[in-house]
């Protein structure tokens, strides 16, 4: 059994609570392009930075998402790291770190794509990808994209894959316009853990030049308006060179030793959410994923944090608030998913990997800031913040601090009635 100290629990709700969501970009030139409902604001970033005594030199993002922490640094002018699962959210991320864009290149690229999009007549064949619920086709009483909005992307799609490769900078800037609108123009919403079909979407008209002015229309009057808000910018650090796509349990061993005093991070909670399933529309039709088995390895290479996929049993880290947790789901009769036991301790298994890999990477008395939230499964709440910092301090962190951001809902599923607490756990690295 690991023995660690009292660790300090401090409401810093008027601190936190508008910062740890990611509406706080919503008016953020770059950050705004692409609204990840699971991520930070750029402030909460800014303020974590702000609360060092000195200017951090390396900074770093095992779970970097749409890279709120590697842009907001690269506009403080801090290098930064950062690893992403998600083919998808990197070309987001990459798309907003670039520095070099022309915004008169830019915009003749956009009245090129108008006066294309507007011939835009001919009929498309159907995408050639295995998965069979997007389409409308004879038979299906459902589907996730009708003809009309099927024509629309495609015809984007046709238009983008047509760019020179002499401006091929600017084509995951499509992308991200692209992506930006998927759900909107599709007949499902994100439904917390899934995609559910919207009320009444048989009844719903969009048509084939509704998505391509969406589309346009974003192109110029948001990623166009930013990228010119930002042409007289002086940039010193370009951490578009610093991100990597895979998984972080295996790239952090890339990192060079000694070098980050800071991180600052969120990764995926313990509330089987399964990215690559709330994210498929961006996923299969922007061409990152065609075959199931393709979508498979990308949802292995995640963090063990959903029951999409069977969890084989792990040795768990020993700590006594885990422990109890387990003991109480083996006595639970009807979970409502049986890998349950075996995601909760795949979860602080790999978290205890990533804390191990991370410690030589990082200078000493580096600080982590981690913000997660606790969950609940079988009517009980696991204290996600209080168990991570624990199995930290056993790894040769200290764990100065559990800063309470909000309260947020449980799950339906999850059926409890209290809220559960969304934190910010403070770490050092001991000296
Ligand atoms: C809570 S989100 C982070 C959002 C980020 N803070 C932002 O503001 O954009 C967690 C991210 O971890 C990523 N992720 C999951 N497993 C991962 C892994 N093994 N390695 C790297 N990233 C992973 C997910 O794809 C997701 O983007």
């Amino acid at each position: 059994m690991i023995e660690t100290k009292e660790i300090l629990y401090t409401d810093s709700r008027d601190l936190y609570s508008d910062l740890v969501s990611f509406s706080g970009n919503k008016y953020q030139p770059l950050h705004r392009w692409y609204s990840l409902v699971e991520g930070f604001s750029s402030e909460f970033v800014r303020r974590i930075i702000g609360e060092q005594n000195e200017m951090p030199k390396v900074c770093f993002d095992p779970f970097m998402g749409v890279g709120t922490t590697a842009l907001t640094c690269q506009d403080l002018g801090v290098k930064c790291y950062g690893v992403e699962n998600s083919p998808f959210f990197y070309d987001v991320t990459r798309a907003k770190l670039r520095t070099d864009y022309d915004a008169l290149e830019f915009s003749e690229l956009i009245d090129d794509f108008e006066i294309y999009l507007r011939s835009c007549k001919h009929v498309h064949p159907l995408p050639e990808i295995e998965t069979k619920t997007l389409f409308q086709v004879e038979g299906r009483e459902r589907w996730i994209f009708n003809d009309p909005v099927r024509e629309g992307i495609t015809d984007i799609l046709e238009k983008m894959h047509l760019l020179p490769v002499s401006l091929n900078k600017y084509f995951n800037l499509f992308k991200v316009a692209l992506g930006s609108h998927l759900v909107s123009i599709s007949n499902v919403f994100r439904n917390g853990k899934c995609l559910s079909f919207k009320k009444n979407w048989e009844q719903k008209i969009i048509l084939r030049e509704d998505v391509h002015k969406l589309f346009i229309n974003y192109c110029r009057n948001v990623l166009l308006v930013d990228i010119r808000s930002k042409a007289n910018a002086v940039t010193q650090i370009h951490n578009y060179v610093n991100v990597f796509r895979g998984d972080s349990r295996q790239l952090i061993q890339n990192l060079p030793d000694n070098s980050i005093d800071l991180v600052i991070t969120s990764p995926p909670y313990l509330n089987s959410r399964d990215y690559t399933d709330i994210y498929r529309l961006e996923l299969w039709m922007l061409g990152y994923v065609s075959k199931f088995v393709e979508e498979k390895k990308l949802r292995s290479s995640a963090l063990t944090s959903h029951v999409q996929i069977a969890v084989a049993e792990t040795e768990s880290p020993d700590i006594p608030e885990l422990n109890e947790f387990l003991a109480h789901l083996h006595t639970v009769e009807s979970l409502w998913n049986k890998n349950i036991p075996n995601m909760v301790k795949g979860y602080f298994s790999d978290m205890q990997s990533i804390f191990e890999n991370l410690l030589p990477k990082l200078q000493n008395n580096a600080m982590l800031y981690i913000n997660v939230s606790n969950s609940a499964y079988g009517n009980k709440i696991c204290e996600v913040d209080t168990i991570l910092a624990k199995i930290a301090e056993a790894k040769g962190y200290e764990a100065l601090e559990i800063r309470t951001a909000r309260y947020i809902n449980s799950s339906k599923q999850q059926s409890i009635a209290s809220k559960l607490r969304e934190s910010v756990i403070v770490l050092k690295k001991s000296s």
